[in-house]
């Protein structure tokens, strides 16, 4: 399935249990554009309805860029106003749909993610990159501040000091870097071995109890899926005999008769 603009600047593809969201603006080193959050949106919106997907990759066809950030030759014309009401709360919006996704999301990261593509990349639950790849939240050196949840979920993922490091500083850090300060799980050597680690990992993960990994994912998650997972555990909930017990006894007004597991 294709999303977006003409030539598709986003792909959703999916195949058996692997879901694929694919990042395809070539001239533009994969710059989002709102079409392109729209696009994610959508994507996002059909995978959380979608059964039998249980893990979703997220990777790029650039060969030299996962994503080089927000299209910052579209905020231009934009009044303070619009630029909140339109690109930040959009972008802020449609990330924390990706990252509280039921499914696992596995970022491919060759080449760079800087500004709103390492946002994207924090967005997933895991990160594997080829040892190209370098990452940044370079926004104040361009007058803005990371606003599609770089801040929060970079420093929860490494610290606040070296979240500073790179932020205060627009600091690029390389993929060792990278591993060794827990922003990304792996670094797997060029192009056709990274995505093909990333399947081999998905399909680790798909082989796992779905109900079981989407419940420990939000638990993790806690802060942000709190909900989600209040929401599986209620619908669990409903599946254990004492949840029949509750709903016949209140039928036949009498006490309930509930059973131990
Ligand atoms: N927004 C809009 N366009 C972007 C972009 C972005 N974030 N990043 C790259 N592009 C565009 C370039 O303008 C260029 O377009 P053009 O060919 O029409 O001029 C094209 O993508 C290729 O980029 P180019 O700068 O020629 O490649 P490079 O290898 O010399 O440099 C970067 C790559 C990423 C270092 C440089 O493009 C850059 O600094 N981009 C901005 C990154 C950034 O600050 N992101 C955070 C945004 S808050």
């Amino acid at each position: 399935m294709s999303l977006s603009q003409d030539p598709p600047a986003l792909r959703l593809h999916v195949d058996g249990p692997i879901a694929r969201i694919t990042l395809a603006r070539a001239d533009k080193l994969n710059a989002l554009t709102l079409p392109m959050l729209q696009a994610l949106d959508a994507a996002c919106e059909q995978l959380e309805r979608a059964h039998g997907v249980r893990v979703v990759v997220l990777d790029s066809d650039h060969p030299q860029a996962f994503c080089a950030g927000a299209d910052i030759g579209q905020w231009g014309p934009l009044t303070p106003a619009q630029m909140w009401r339109s690109w930040t709360r959009m972008g802020h919006r449609v990330f924390h749909r990706l990252a509280t996704l039921p499914q696992p999301s596995i970022a491919a990261v060759h080449g760079m993610a800087l500004g709103g593509g390492l946002e994207l990349a924090l967005a997933c639950d895991l990160r594997v990159a080829e040892p190209g790849s370098s990452f940044a939240l370079p926004e104040a050196s361009v007058g803005a501040v990371p606003g599609w949840g770089g801040t929060q979920r970079l420093t929860r993922l490494i610290g606040p000091g070296r979240a500073k490091h790179m932020v205060l500083r627009s600091a690029r850090i390389d993929a060792a870097t990278a591993l060794d300060w827990g922003l990304v799980q792996e670094v797997v050597e060029a192009a056709p071995l990274l995505s093909a680690r990333v399947h081999e990992l998905a399909q680790e993960v798909a082989q796992r109890a779905p109900e079981a990994v989407q419940l420990a994912k939000q638990l993790i998650d806690i802060e942000a899926g709190g909900l989600s997972a209040e929401t599986m555990a209620a619908g669990l909930a409903q599946a254990l005999p004492n949840a029949r017990e509750g709903t016949e006894s209140f039928k036949a007004k009498r006490p309930a008769r509930f059973t131990d597991l």
